[in-house]
Formats: structure tokens, C-alpha cells, sequence
């Protein structure tokens, strides 16, 4: 099957491109004389986009919680471009992919954005490259997309894996069971797929591959992988699970909040936050 698979993922059978307006901006943001007023321009054109835009700017996911944007051009300002990017990926991604006949694909999206912003909130505190704060959001959003990935390309088969046993009573992990039933798990094929397809940049790719390596280990420097590895564990032990969990227990590191230099209440604001700016962004989704 792992044969088969890998064959699939580089033949392309019908997995979605990256979105035309998110390839628009990728080339703005790779443009030295791109303006703000070029980004406005772009995603006006889209009146649904642009909505929905506005609504997650102001959402405690990417608003500051004190001013409110009104329109387009506002929260294009406010957020600066990397934000946009971040902000329209979270919108797009979701309506990019079939949805699944296994599991509701809202409920993975939120996962994903909960590990997206965990890893954007945590970045800034705990990673000293720049570089890497910019790429925490989308290494977080992208993590489990191999998840996907295998349910589009192997739509009968995924199905049955999913549904042949009760998944939440399973002791071992999901990408456990993928790798003794398939030869391949939902981290690797979702690396393979972006890597190929979808030119996004190798940090993101990166965190994909290794999400579920352990995370940030005692006394060392953490790097985005073992962040992002860490915010994944973060968002399952505080409930904000994707829907095709098994029953294995996969914890943050002991000590997690002394590796990273944070307290719990700094923890406690980020979770907080994240789970009011989900209702916002699930608002979104389920409109779609
Ligand atoms: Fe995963
Ligand atoms: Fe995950």
C-alpha cells in the first residue's frame, strides 16, 4: 500500500492546488515593491473572502481585542502582510480539500488552527529566529494535513481503516496504526504531498514530518519542530482534539512549561484564547 500511496501523491489524483488567491499573495510577499494596497487590491475581489476576512481579524485568533476593523483595508493594515498570509490560509485551507465521508472536517480545522495559534503565541516567547516566528502559524495549520491527504487519495480504504475498529477505545496512536495498516503514516504522506505540490516553505514542511517526535526536551533549545510537536500535545491534553483521535495518551513532555519558559498562567491566557477565537473561526467554517 505505502507503494501504491506514494505513487498517488506524486501522480496527483485529484488533491486541490493551493488556492489561486493564496498563490496571488505568496507572490506579493515575494515581490521588494509589493504595497499594503496591492494585498487590499487582490482580496477584494473576493466579497466572501473579504468578509470573512474581516470577521476573523477581529476574532481573539489575530484582534488585539482592543480596536475593531470595520473593512477590508482596515485589518489588512493592522494585520501586516504575514498575518494576512496566515489569516487567508486558515480561511482557504478548509475549503480547499473534498470534505470526508470518515469525520467532520470542521472539528480538524479547529485542531489545526488551536496548534496553529498555540505555536504562533508560544513562538515569540521560546524561539530566538525570526524566520521562525513567522512560519510558527502555518507549521501549526499544516500539521496534520497528511490526514487528508490520505482520505482524498485513498477515499474506500481511509474509510475502512478509520471505521473498522472504534478508533477512541485503541490504545495505540492514530499514526501507529497508519504505519502497521498502510507502511506509511498521516506525517510523511502530508510532508510528501506539500513538498511536492504545494511549495511551501521547508520549515513548515519540516514541523509536519516531525510532529509527533517528541517535543521540547529539559535543558535544551527548543526549535519549531519541537514546538510545534509540543502545541500539538498542548491543544489534545486541553481537549481541542482532531476527530479521528484513538484512545493513546500522548501528553506534553514533563516539565513542558519549564522547557519552554512559560508559567501556567501565561499557558492558561493562550488556551483561553484560543478556544473564544474558535467559535468565531468554526462560525466560519460551518458556513462554507
Ligand atoms: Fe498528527
Ligand atoms: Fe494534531
Amino acid at each position: 500500500m505505502r507503494k501504491k500511496i506514494i505513487e498517488l501523491i506524486e501522480g496527483r489524483p485529484d488533491l486541490p492546488p493551493l488556492p489561486e488567491v493564496l498563490l496571488g499573495l505568496q507572490k506579493l510577499m515575494n515581490d521588494p515593491d509589493c504595497e499594503v494596497e496591492d494585498v487590499y487590491r487582490l482580496l477584494k475581489t473576493d466579497p466572501v473572502l473579504s468578509g470573512h476576512i474581516i470577521t476573523l481579524a477581529n476574532s481573539a485568533l489575530f484582534g488585539s481585542g482592543k480596536e475593531t476593523t470595520r473593512n477590508l483595508e482596515d485589518a489588512v493594515v493592522r494585520l501586516g502582510m504575514q498575518q494576512v498570509i496566515d489569516l487567508v490560509y486558515a480561511l482557504e485551507l478548509p475549503r480547499t480539500f473534498r470534505k470526508s465521508k470518515a469525520f467532520d472536517q470542521v472539528e480538524f480545522w479547529k485542531h489545526s488552527l488551536a496548534v496553529a495559534f498555540i505555536s504562533r503565541s508560544l513562538a515569540k516567547k521560546v524561539l530566538s529566529d525570526p524566520d521562525d516566528w513567522e512560519a510558527s502559524f502555518l507549521a501549526g495549520l499544516m500539521h496534520d494535513v497528511g490526514i487528508l491527504v490520505l482520505d482524498n487519495i485513498i477515499p474506500e480504504e481511509y474509510f475502512k481503516f478509520l471505521t473498522l475498529k472504534d478508533l477512541s477505545s485503541t490504545d495505540q496512536s492514530l499514526e501507529e496504526l497508519e504505519k502497521d495498516h498502510f507502511k506509511i503514516d498521516h506525517s510523511e504522506a502530508g510532508a510528501m504531498f506539500m513538498a511536492k505540490w504545494w511549495a511551501i516553505s521547508d520549515k513548515v514542511n519540516s514541523a509536519s514530518l516531525t510532529h509527533h517526535k517528541p517535543g521540547s526536551a529539559q535543558g535544551k533549545t527548543v526549535n519549531l519542530d519541537q514546538l510545534v510537536s509540543t502545541a500539538n500535545r498542548i491543544a489534545n491534553h486541553y481537549g481541542i482534539t482532531h476527530p479521528v483521535m484513538t484512545a493513546f495518551e500522548d501528553p506534553p513532555e514533563e516539565g513542558y512549561l519549564d522547557n519552554l519558559g512559560i508559567s501556567q498562567e501565561d499557558l492558561d491566557i493562550v488556551i483561553d484564547t484560543t478556544k473564544i477565537g474558535l467559535l468565531a473561526a468554526e462560525t466560519i467554517f460551518r458556513s462554507n
